[in-house]
């Protein structure tokens, strides 16, 4: 029998427990920095080494946090369902927890890719990205990320994956950003949708379920019950 296909898409909330602060929250880092200083291909043509500081920061947080209950939660989907996690996070926090198949929508700190040729994308050892670093070809390395403004290049594949999927969770995500938050349209009409998060996301219906907890708490409750469920 087919195993029943679970997609996971999960936004910075997922993360904040293991001390990656999320953006729109209070005291989140939109409130710190201004979106057009430091995440736009404008940033980065008026002012590299800004840029390229506050993914550096980024970076170190990101190397020295370590997953939690909730990455951990994701990952032991897989002992029962087939899982693709579709992540707005540019952390590694998924892949560390033992998820294998994470998309990363927007990007991943941990890598960089050239400003000539962006099909060049290479790890960044270390947990800063200096200007200087050139790819083969001679040009600045630029952070691996999707910045405003630009074109999120894996939605058609993340929309794909949702158009198979038998159940939606969506965890610590405001979906307040296009066009990741219009992924869940994706979803086949009458499938269920689970939302994991403390404050109220604009979704609702019949099919939507909502744990109005933080991940690490929700997400593991959620995994129990669906892991329950799918091996009875
Ligand atoms: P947001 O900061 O917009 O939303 C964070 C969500 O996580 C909110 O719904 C919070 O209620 C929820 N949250 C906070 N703490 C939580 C916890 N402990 N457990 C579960 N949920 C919690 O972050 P995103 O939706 O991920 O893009 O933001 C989307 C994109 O906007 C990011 O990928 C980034 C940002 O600008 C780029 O930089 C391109």
């Amino acid at each position: 029998m087919a195993r029943t296909r679970i997609v996971v898409l999960s936004g910075a909330g997922v993360s904040a427990e293991s001390g990656l602060g999320t953006f729109r929250d209070s005291g989140g880092l939109w409130e710190q920095y201004r979106i057009q200083d430091v995440a736009t291909p404008e940033a980065w043509a008026a002012d590299p080494v800004k840029v390229l500081r506050f993914y550096d920061m980024r970076r170190e947080q990101c190397l020295n946090a370590v997953p939690n209950a909730a990455h951990h939660a994701i990952a032991e989907l897989e002992r029962v369902f087939d899982v693709d996690v579709i992540t707005q996070n540019i952390d590694d926090l998924h892949e560390r927890a033992g998820s294998s198949r994470v998309l990363h929508l927007h990007g991943e700190l941990l890598k960089a890719r050239s400003t000539a040729d962006p099909s060049f994308v290479t790890r960044i050892n270390g947990p800063s990205l200096g200007l200087g670093l050139r790819c083969p070809l001679g040009s600045q390395l630029r952070p691996h990320i999707v910045w405003f403004g630009e074109e999120v290049p894996l939605i058609p594949v993340a929309a794909a994956l949702i158009a198979r999927a038998d159940l939606l969770i969506v965890v610590g995500t405001s979906l307040q950003v296009h066009p990741a938050a219009g992924l869940v349209h994706a979803l086949p009409h009458g499938r269920p949708i689970w939302v994991v998060d403390p404050k109220p996301v604009p979704l609702s219906g019949a099919h939507v379920h909502t744990i109005n907890s933080k991940a690490s708490e929700g997400m593991p409750l959620l995994a129990l019950e669906l892991l329950r469920e799918g091996s009875a």
